[in-house]
């Protein structure tokens, strides 16, 4: 099915199922420890054996030797797989580094062996037996120190141009009555999801399963198979439940490769897991970021010219970290410029984090907005709202968006959160021992839609069942996906199957960048519709005028139930939601406003968050319950990168030196406060026939601002080095 025109009415505008509230159909599997997860996948792979991965203690060299000896006769030891003997092994596209090295050396961690033994503990004491020498090489490791030397990058996948211009923008900014320039800078992060990596592979002959924890099925299939040189159809990867992915598992990381090669290897299972304190720098991380801001303004705020540059390093063959995206959409402004550079640093690879590019372009754009506010003495909301505009602003007006509720967000924001109560002037409101104060920020991500397929039927029970290799990443892809399917055939939800993270299934999106929900439900809608022109031909109705409501496919006054009309064979339909050129003709993002109160204390400055809110307009709201599920976990990932999480940067050796959540820290409960969360209405119909958006990292854009601006209002202090700890406040 092709969608390259608006949506009109259809039946998801029913409103029975979608749209409603539910529980996540996989809740209960999930918190009664009976969903089965990569590892544990005893049932079938019931002979697996244990792999540990060895990883490079330098940053950059070559191997010089490695001795096994000790490590193969040490107990239990079934194998060891090495650059030596794992054959020729093909580049995957989305990894920077092999995922096996050797004998170069590309960074810390980088595995270069796999130790298989008959248990776990024999594994990893084996493991500790190989022995590697190397020789070092010098390496790049300062973002600071190598800004100079950044350069140009290529085109990327989905940062763009590295280079936007539109008018004169020195010009512009030299004539402007009121200037903000400032420079600001993010830290490395670490995606620090629940559930490692983490593989079981088996080989049958030639055929490859992996049970893998993975976001995006078909990508890591085919990546696979070019790592491997095999034929994609002879691997089948497994992944129906992901406890958390937040980007590190868009691709697969060498716990698949060395499972696969080690499995081979030992001709039986092999199970390998990435052990907490390899994740930081055997896999990828957010980079950090150099942001520098220009922005020229009238008197009364109005910008006439808006300049991003931002600066980020990687492997050789990286990419940026495009934290500019969101200037070239979000602000009016006549004279605008944008760049990303990139450096080359030695560090572990770096890749997509959740809402990689704006959730740190934010963390500066919208702390240079505060600063434009209170120079220009307007009140930071009507600031953003005088500044907001209705079609892509370095395309011109016959680029509008798709949908843009900014400036309502910005106002049903403000009021709910009582933002008039807030003074202009900062640190002049006390409570006891803490300094309170108020900040705001706008929201933004881009909205992507992807081609996504399903397969959908009908059982001789009327039980209704979908498969597509779409993942759930902790989501809520079951329960949304089972509501679309429950809307489109007339049944409770109840009477849903939902079958995810197959590669047997019809290819999905995947889950990755906020385009999961709407572009996989869309590809349900697609293979719903099909399955209804089949259900109408076989009860002798007209497709088009056919109800779908109570088990019934109703015509006039005659209806049938669909456990008839399926019979013993049921029926099935499959299809995929394509896309044409709407995405270009429009602009599709999806925006919201976070508002926070924090307090400082008087004497330790330790900041609380008080309270938090927002308002957010993402097209329809698929599930109000899921959604907001995900906009508070992304509101507190934006208070983690405001207040805490950084990778810190060994520069002498080069590797990110807090490997585990004790050191890497992250909020917990007690940093919270309850957080409340408005979804402004809003039907797009121009981005899919669900009407939907992306929700899942609209909540990190921004949040980590209105932190940072309400520990300005309350303390007159303003950082703009994340993250921001007590540290720079006393
Ligand atoms: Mo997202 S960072 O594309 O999983």
């Amino acid at each position: 099915m092709k969608f390259d025109t608006p949506a009109g009415t259809n039946p998801i505008d029913q409103g029975r199922v979608i749209g409603i509230p539910h529980d996540r159909i996989d809740g209960p599997a999930k918190v009664t420890g009976t969903a089965p997860y990569a590892y544990e996948r005893h049932d079938a792979a019931p002979n697996a054996a244990y792999g540990w991965i060895v990883g490079s203690a330098i940053a950059r060299g070559r191997i010089a030797a490695m001795d096994l000896r000790a490590a193969e006769s040490a107990p239990g030891v079934l194998g060891i797989v090495t650059h030596a003997n794992a054959g020729k092994l093909g580049k995957g596209n989305f990894n920077t580094a092999p995922l096996l090295g050797g004998p170069q050396v590309d960074h810390y961690d980088q595995a270069l062996a796999l130790v298989i033994a008959d248990t776990f503990e024999n594994a990893r004491d084996a493991a500790r037996r190989v022995r590697i020498d190397y020789m070092p090489q010098d390496g790049k490791f300062d973002l600071a120190a190598e800004r100079g030397n950044a350069v140009k990058p290529p085109e990327g996948d989905f940062g763009g141009a590295p280079d936007t211009a539109v008018g004169d923008f020195d010009g512009a900014f030299a004539r402007a009555a009121v200037r903000i320039d400032q420079h600001y800078t993010t830290p490395d992060h670490s995606h620090a999801m629940m559930e490692p990596h983490a593989t079981t592979a088996a080989w049958n002959g030639d055929r490859l399963t992996l049970w893998t924890s993975n976001q995006m099925i078909a990508w890591s299939v085919g990546e696979m198979a070019r790592t491997l040189g095999i034929a994609k159809a002879n691997v089948r990867l497994v992944s129906p439940y992901v406890g958390g992915g937040f980007g590190a598992k868009l691709f697969l990381r060498a716990d698949a490769l060395l499972a696969a090669l080690g499995a081979k290897q030992v001709g039986r299972p092999v199970k390998v897991a990435l052990a907490r304190h390899q994740i930081p720098n055997n896999t990828t991380h957010r980079p950090a970021t150099i942001q520098r801001i220009r922005i020229g303004a009238d008197k009364d705020g109005v910008i006439d010219a808006i300049g991003h540059e931002v600066w980020s390093g990687d492997l050789p063959g990286g990419g940026p970290e495009t934290a500019a995206q969101q200037t070239r959409l979000l602000y009016r402004g006549a004279n605008r410029m944008t760049a990303h550079r990139l450096a080359t640093l030695h560090l572990p690879e770096g890749n997509a984090m959740r809402a990689p590019g704006e959730a740190v372009g934010l963390l500066a754009l919208e702390v240079a907005m505060d600063e434009l506010a209170e120079a220009c003495g307007v009140d930071p909301v009507e600031l953003r709202i005088r500044n907001d505009v209705q079609y892509d602003p370095e395309a011109g007006t016959q680029r509008p968006f798709s949908s843009r509720k900014l400036v309502e967000c910005l106002r049903a924001g403000a009021e709910r959160f009582g933002w008039d109560r807030r003074k202009a002037k900062p640190a002049q409101v006390r409570d006891g021992r803490w300094l309170v104060g108020m900040g705001m920020a706008s929201a933004f991500r881009n909205n992507l839609v992807g081609k996504s397929g399903a397969r959908i039927g009908v059982d001789a029970t009327g039980k209704v069942i979908v498969e597509t290799d779409m993942t759930d990443i902790g989501t809520g892809s079951y329960t949304i996906i089972g509501q679309t399917a429950a809307e489109m055939l007339g049944v409770p939800l109840d009477r849903v199957t939902v079958r995810l993270g197959d590669s047997r299934f019809p290819e999905s999106a995947g889950s990755g960048g906020q385009w999961g929900a709407n572009s996989a439900t869309a590809g349900v809608y697609a293979a719903a519709m099909a399955l209804r022109a089949k259900l109408a031909e076989k009860a002798g109705y007209p497709a088009d005028q056919a109800q779908f409501e109570d088990g019934l496919i109703r015509h006039d006054n005659e209806s049938r139930t669909l456990a008839a009309l399926a019979g013993r064979e049921g029926v099935w339909a499959q299809d995929s939601m394509d896309y044409g050129d709407l995405d270009k003709r429009y602009a599709q993002a999806t925006f919201g406003a976070h508002f926070c109160e924090v307090g400082v204390d008087i004497d330790t400055a330790e900041v609380r968050i008080r309270r938090m809110g927002g308002a957010f307009a993402a097209g329809r709201i698929l599930n109000p319950k899921s959604a907001r599920s995900q906009v508070i976990g992304a509101m507190t990932m934006g208070v983690g990168a405001a207040l805490m999480e950084s990778l810190e940067v060994d520069t002498r050796f080069g590797f990110f030196v807090n490997h585990d959540m004790a050191e890497y820290v992250v909020p917990v409960h007690a940093d919270i406060p309850p957080q409340d969360v408005l979804f402004i209405d809003e039907l797009d119909d121009k981005s899919s026939p669900m009407k939907a958006k992306g929700v899942g990292e609209l909540g990190i854009c921004g949040a980590g601002a209105a932190v940072a601006n309400a520990i300005y209002n309350a303390t007159g202090i303003r950082l703009r080095d994340y993250p921001l700890t007590i540290d720079k406040l006393l």
